[in-house]
């Protein structure tokens, strides 16, 4: 097993969802100390569990991630505790669909946003100042294939996807050149317990993994792809 992430400091924001916890599970694999941002105890408490010897290295913080106060004294408090921060991952987000733009509710457009824009806006303004005083760090915010390709009856999600994109994109032309490097990854349907839960009767087997999604974004987060920058990689394979 590679270290590459030791002496290294991670925040996974929403690191006790589907995704978010395989990206945790596989920092502290590799030598990290992680610090997840969670909003129910249970889940903390399952991913300590599951983070097994590792979980000296796991802290875990109730923050509302579309606060930015709160973000802002989770990082403050972050770097106090260890003068650094390495990597930001995003994994925040959440899906609304199966109506027109018309007929939507409008408060699930305004919680798309929040959500799936918002939260890396409040995240990423927290984190590269510390990151640009270090001269290093990288970030990686979790979007969506809906980003790209645009499906009807989505309209929030597409929207707030793709616009967080675009933001991330922005970011890292203002990033060129100080050490501190920002991509997107673009996932389709992961293979988590809530899509099983939706989806009874699809075959599971066509659906990516968490873990195999957490692989590409640590490698994204390492020295090895020091190359790539300002990049949205798609990460759903041949579904
Ligand atoms: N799952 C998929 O098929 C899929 C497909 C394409 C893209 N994505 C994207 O991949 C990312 C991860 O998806 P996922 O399936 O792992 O989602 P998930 O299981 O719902 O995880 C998201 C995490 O964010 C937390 N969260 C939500 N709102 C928050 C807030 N205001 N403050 C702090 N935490 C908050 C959730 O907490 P609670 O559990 O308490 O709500 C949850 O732990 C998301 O950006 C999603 O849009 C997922």
């Amino acid at each position: 097993m590679t270290r590459r992430f030791s002496g290294k400091l991670v925040l996974v924001a929403g690191g006790t969802g589907g995704l978010g916890r395989a990206v945790t599970l596989a920092f502290l694999e590799e030598g990290a100390k992680v610090v997840v941002t969670y909003r129910r105890q249970t889940e903390m408490d399952a991913l300590n569990s599951a983070a097994g010897i590792h979980t000296a290295s796991l802290a875990g913080r109730i923050v509302d991630v579309t606060d930015e106060a709160a973000v802002s004294r989770l990082v403050q408090e972050a770097i106090a505790e260890s003068g650094h921060l390495d990597v930001l991952v995003n994994t925040i987000g959440a899906y609304a669909g199966g109506a027109t733009l018309w007929e939507a509710n409008p408060a699930e457009f305004d919680r798309m946003l929040k959500l799936n824009l918002l939260s890396g806006y409040a995240l990423m303004r927290a984190v590269v100042p510390a990151m640009l005083k270090q001269g290093s760090g990288t970030i990686v915010n979790v979007a969506s294939r809906a980003a790209v390709d645009h499906s009807g009856a989505a309209a929030g999600y597409v929207a707030s996807k793709a616009a967080a994109v675009a933001m991330l994109d922005s970011l890292a032309a203002d990033l060129k050149g100080t050490g501190v490097r920002a991509n997107s990854v673009l996932p389709s349907i992961i293979d988590t317990a809530a899509n099983r839960q939706a989806m009874p009767e699809a075959d599971f087997a066509k659906w990516p993994k968490p873990e195999d999604i957490a692989r590409i974004i640590l490698f994204l987060a390492s020295d090895d792809a020091r190359l790539i920058h300002g990049a949205a990689v798609p990460v759903y394979g041949a579904t």
